[in-house]
């Protein structure tokens, strides 16, 4: 029998959709939600309003240590400074994939990690829930998409928020981002063995939701 709660690591590229399927898988099982990926935003953006250089990694690791944050009702604080907005800039996104490849700084966010693994369970999106921060996750799901099509939902994005989008660049941003995600040697974004992947790049969410809740109640019939 499992002692601890079970995890669903749900992993893979940027723009894939992750964020929003996990949330959505999470709120359905009543489960909670670890986005892992606002923890390297957080670090970078401390480390950016600090002067701390991206690359110092002692300094890094000591802010991702110590890391300030709360997570309330969908939005992100960093002491009483609601950042949910300042952690989605290009400069924040940047920066989080540069503090991300400083293995103190993997090593200093793992314990805050783990922690939120809690009854009756956790649905946490990443670039390495299952495969070093939850090892023993129930369910693994690789969720991916074409850089095409990752890209054309970043452009949709932008432009509903009525920001300035270009498709070249979008497409450029991300490819380059992959390829740091993949190639460094901490922690690199691959699929695990064991885990299932979900290609969307013809779903929409709904689709997506209901192809990795799928996932879930064959692994877990009782969630
Ligand atoms: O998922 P995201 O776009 O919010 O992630 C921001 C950056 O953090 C991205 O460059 C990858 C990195 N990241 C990571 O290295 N490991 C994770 N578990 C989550 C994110």
């Amino acid at each position: 029998a499992e002692i601890s709660a079970p995890v669903i690591a749900l992993d893979g590229p940027s723009a894939s959709g992750k964020g929003t399927v996990a949330s959505m898988v999470a709120a359905q099982l009543g489960y909670h939600y670890l986005d892992s990926g606002a923890l390297y935003r957080l670090t970078a953006l401390a480390a950016l309003r600090a002067g701390v250089a991206l690359d110092d990694a002692p300094r890094v690791a000591a802010l991702a240590a110590a890391l300030p944050a709360r997570f309330e009702n969908g939005r992100v604080f960093l002491n009483e400074d609601d950042v949910t907005d300042a952690i989605r800039t290009e400069e924040a996104s940047a920066g989080a994939s540069r503090v991300a490849v400083l293995a103190d700084v993997r090593a200093a966010l793992l314990a805050r990690q783990r922690a939120w693994r809690r009854f009756p369970g956790l649905v946490a999106d990443g670039r390495d829930m299952g495969s070093v921060v939850f090892p023993s996750a129930t369910v693994k799901v690789f969720l991916t998409a074409s850089a095409e099509a990752r890209a054309e939902r970043r452009y949709k994005q932008l432009i509903e928020k009525g920001s300035a989008a270009n498709m070249p660049a979008l497409l450029h941003d991300l490819q380059a981002r992959d390829e740091r995600d993949a190639q460094r040697s901490e922690a690199p974004l691959r699929q695990c063995e064991d885990a299932l992947q979900v290609d969307t790049t013809l779903m929409d969410i709904a689709e997506a939701v209901n192809a990795v809740m799928a996932i879930v109640e064959e692994k877990l019939p009782d969630a």
